[in-house]
C-alpha cells in the first residue's frame, strides 16, 4: 500500500482541464451529474439515525471546551485528555501515513500508491497554513466521521475514515486534544497525481454509496465488555481490516471475506480468522498478545513489513487490557477458509544437508549455498535459528508463517527488504538483500527456504522478484 517513491507530480493546472478529454461522452457525465443531484437531495433530507452512544456534537465539544488545554484551570483534565489522546493517536496509527520523514513527525508527504493513481498524506500537525491548525473541532470531527475536507471536499478513502467512522465523538475529540499539543511543522506535501477521473473528488460520493457506511460503533448487549471493547479497537481506531480483508474492484472492502487475507503492496497481510487451519484459529491467546506487543510470537510468527510498522508505532502501546480485548474479538471472526491444508506455522524440518554442501564446488545459481553464505549465520545452517525464544532472538525459519505461507512473497519482501522493528522489548534488526543480491538469488534462496523449511508448494520466479522490486 506504502510507495516511498515519488513520481513526478503533473502540473495541477493540467490536471483538470487535460484529461478531461478522455471522458468518452457527455452521456456519461449527465449521467454522473443526474447521480449526484439525487445523492444530494437522499443526504439533505434522510439524515442518518445516531447511535446509541453518540453525544451530540454541541455536549461533546462542550465537554471538550471544558477540558481543553487553554482552559483555566489547567488541570490534571486537560493533561488527561493530552494523554488519552496520545494513546488513541497511537491505537489508530496515524502516524504511519503521517509521517513520511521522522524530522518532521505528523506533517505528512508519504506517497500512497493506489491503482488509481498516487495520493500524498496531508500535513496535521497545528500549522496554520500548511496543516490543520484552522481547522475547527467540528471541521476535524467531519473529516474523521464522513471523510469530508475542511471546505466540504470529499477525501479519499486512502484515509481511512470508513473505519474512524466508528471511533466515537469523545475520542475524537481527545486526539485532536493531542494533535493540538504538537510542534507546527510548516511544510507543504506534493499535490496527488491521480488519472482522471479519479482527480474528481466529488466522485467519491459514489464511492462511499457503495463501499462506506457512515456512523459510531454500536455496542452488542450480547456480548461481553471485553468483545465490545476489541471489536470498537479493531472494527474502527485500530483499522485492521485496511490491510486483512480483501477488496472489490472499487477498492472497497469485502464485507463477507472479512480478515480472510489481502495483497497489498506485495505484502499478503494474512487470514486473521478464527479458521484453524488458514487464519489464527490455533495461535493461543498469549501468542497473540505477545505477536501485537512484541512483534513475535515464537515458534510461529514475526512481524515484519508493514505489520513490523503496526506493531512498532501502534500495537505494542496498547494496554494487557486493550490487547487481550482484541483477541477476544479476533476469536469470534467467522472462520474463512483459505483451502490449505496445514497452519502456516507447521511446516518444514531442521536442513541436514550442510556436509554435503562443503567442499563440493557448485556451479551456477544454488539456493542451499547462497543461504549458507547470507543467512546461515544468523538462522542457522539447520535453519533453527539463535537465541531460540528470547526477545529479539535470530527466530527459527521453522515453523514460521511467512515460510510455512502458501505464497512465497512476504518471504521474498522479508529478503529484499530486511526486518527493522523497534519496540520497548527489543531493537530488531535483519539486514535487506535487495541491493546485494540480484532477482535470480534471490528467487533461488526464497525457494530454498520455503522447500527446506516451510511450505514447498511456494515457489518463486526472478520475474516475480523483479515485480516485487518495484513495490516499495
Ligand atoms: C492508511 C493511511 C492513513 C492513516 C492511518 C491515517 N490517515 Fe489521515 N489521511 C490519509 C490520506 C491519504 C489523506 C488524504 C486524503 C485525500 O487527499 O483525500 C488523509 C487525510 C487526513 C485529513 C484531512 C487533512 C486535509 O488537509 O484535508 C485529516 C484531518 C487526517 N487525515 C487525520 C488523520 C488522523 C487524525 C489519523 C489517525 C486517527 C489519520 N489521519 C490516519 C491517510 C491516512
Ligand atoms: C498496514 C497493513 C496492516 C495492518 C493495518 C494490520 N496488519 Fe496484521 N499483518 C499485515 C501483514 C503484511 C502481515 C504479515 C507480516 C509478515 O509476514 O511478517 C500481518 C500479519 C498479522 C498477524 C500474523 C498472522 C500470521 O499468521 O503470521 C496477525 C495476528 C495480525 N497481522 C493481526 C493484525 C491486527 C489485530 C491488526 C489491527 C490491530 C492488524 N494486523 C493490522 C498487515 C497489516
Ligand atoms: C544479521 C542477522 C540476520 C541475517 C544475516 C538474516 N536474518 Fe533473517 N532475521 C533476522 C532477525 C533479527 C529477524 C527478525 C526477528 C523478529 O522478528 O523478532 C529475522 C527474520 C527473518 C524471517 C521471519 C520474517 C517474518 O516475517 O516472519 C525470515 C523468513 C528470515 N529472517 C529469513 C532470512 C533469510 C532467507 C536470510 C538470508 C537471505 C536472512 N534471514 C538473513 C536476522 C537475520
Amino acid at each position: 500500500m506504502l510507495k516511498n517513491s515519488s513520481r513526478a507530480q503533473p502540473d495541477p493546472a493540467l490536471r483538470h482541464t487535460m484529461p478531461r478529454r478522455r471522458l468518452g461522452g457527455a452521456a456519461l457525465a449527465a449521467a454522473f451529474s443526474l447521480f449526484a443531484l439525487s445523492i444530494a437531495w437522499h443526504e439533505a433530507h434522510e439524515p442518518g439515525v445516531p447511535a446509541s452512544d453518540d453525544l451530540p456534537i454541541t455536549q461533546a465539544r462542550a465537554d471538550a471546551a471544558a477540558q481543553a488545554p487553554n482552559a483555566a484551570p489547567a488541570g490534571s483534565a486537560a493533561s488527561d485528555l493530552v494523554k488519552r489522546g496520545e494513546y488513541l493517536t497511537r491505537a489508530a496509527d496515524c502516524a504511519a501515513c503521517h509521517t513520511a520523514d521522522k524530522s518532521r513527525p505528523f506533517a505528512g508527504g508519504l506517497p500512497i500508491s493506489t491503482p488509481f493513481g498516487t495520493i500524498v498524506t496531508p500535513n496535521i500537525t497545528p500549522d496554520p497554513d500548511t496543516g490543520i491548525g484552522q481547522w475547527s473541532d467540528a471541521d476535524f470531527m467531519r473529516a474523521m466521521h464522513e471523510g469530508i475536507g475542511k471546505s466540504g471536499e470529499r477525501l479519499y478513502p486512502a484515509f481511512p475514515y470508513t473505519a474512524y467512522t466508528r471511533v466515537t465523538e469523545q475520542d475524537v475529540l481527545a486526539i485532536r486534544a493531542y494533535l493540538n499539543t504538537l510542534t507546527p511543522i510548516h511544510y507543504t506535501p506534493p499535490a496527488n497525481s491521480l488519472k482522471f477521473p479519479f482527480n474528481q473528488r466529488w466522485l467519491m460520493m459514489f464511492w462511499n454509496m457503495f463501499n462506506f457506511t457512515e456512523g459510531r460503533f454500536v455496542p452488542d448487549p450480547k456480548q461481553s465488555a471485553e468483545w465490545n471493547r476489541g471489536a470498537y479497537l479493531v472494527e474502527g481506531l485500530a483499522h485492521c481490516e485496511e490491510c486483512h480483508t480483501p477488496r472489490n474492484f472499487m477498492q472497497g472492502l469485502k464485507t463477507s471475506e472479512r480478515f480472510s487475507g489481502a495483497v497489498q503492496a506485495g505484502w499478503h497481510a494474512f487470514n486473521i480468522t478464527s479458521d484453524k487451519v488458514s487464519g489464527v484459529g490455533d495461535w493461543r491467546d498469549d501468542e497473540l498478545v505477545a505477536y501485537l506487543s512484541t512483534g513475535a510470537a515464537p515458534g510461529r510468527a514475526n512481524a515484519a513489513g508493514p505489520m513490523g510498522e503496526v506493531v512498532a508505532n501502534s500495537t505494542q502501546f496498547l494496554t494487557p487490557v486493550d490487547l487481550r480485548s482484541i483477541v477476544v474479538y479476533l476469536r469470534s471472526v467467522p472462520a474463512v477458509s483459505g483451502g490449505e491444508t496445514r497452519p502456516r506455522h507447521q511446516w518444514g524440518n531442521p536442513a541436514d544437508d550442510v556436509t554435503a554442501l562443503r567442499g563440493t564446488t557448485i556451479t551456477g545459481v544454488n539456493g542451499a549455498q547462497l543461504f549458507l553464505a547470507n543467512c546461515a549465520t544468523c538462522h542457522s545452517w539447520t535453519g533453527q535459528g539463535v537465541g531460540a525464544s528470547a526477545p529479539g532472538a535470530y527466530p527459527s525459519l521453522i515453523h514460521n508463517t511467512t515460510v510455512g505461507a502458501s505464497s512465497a512473497n512476504n518471504l521474498a519482501m522479508v529478503i529484499l527488504h530486511g526486518v527493522d522493528r523497534t519496540t520497548t522489548h527489543a531493537d530488531v534488526l535483519m539486514p535487506a538483500f535487495g541491493d546485494h543480491l540480484d532477482d535470480e538469488q534471490i528467487a533461488a534462496i526464497t525457494n530454498y527456504v520455503t522447500k527446506q523449511f516451510g511450505n514447498p508448494q511456494a515457489t518463486i520466479t526472478a520475474g516475480q522478484i523483479a515485480k516485487l522490486r518495484t513495490q516499495q
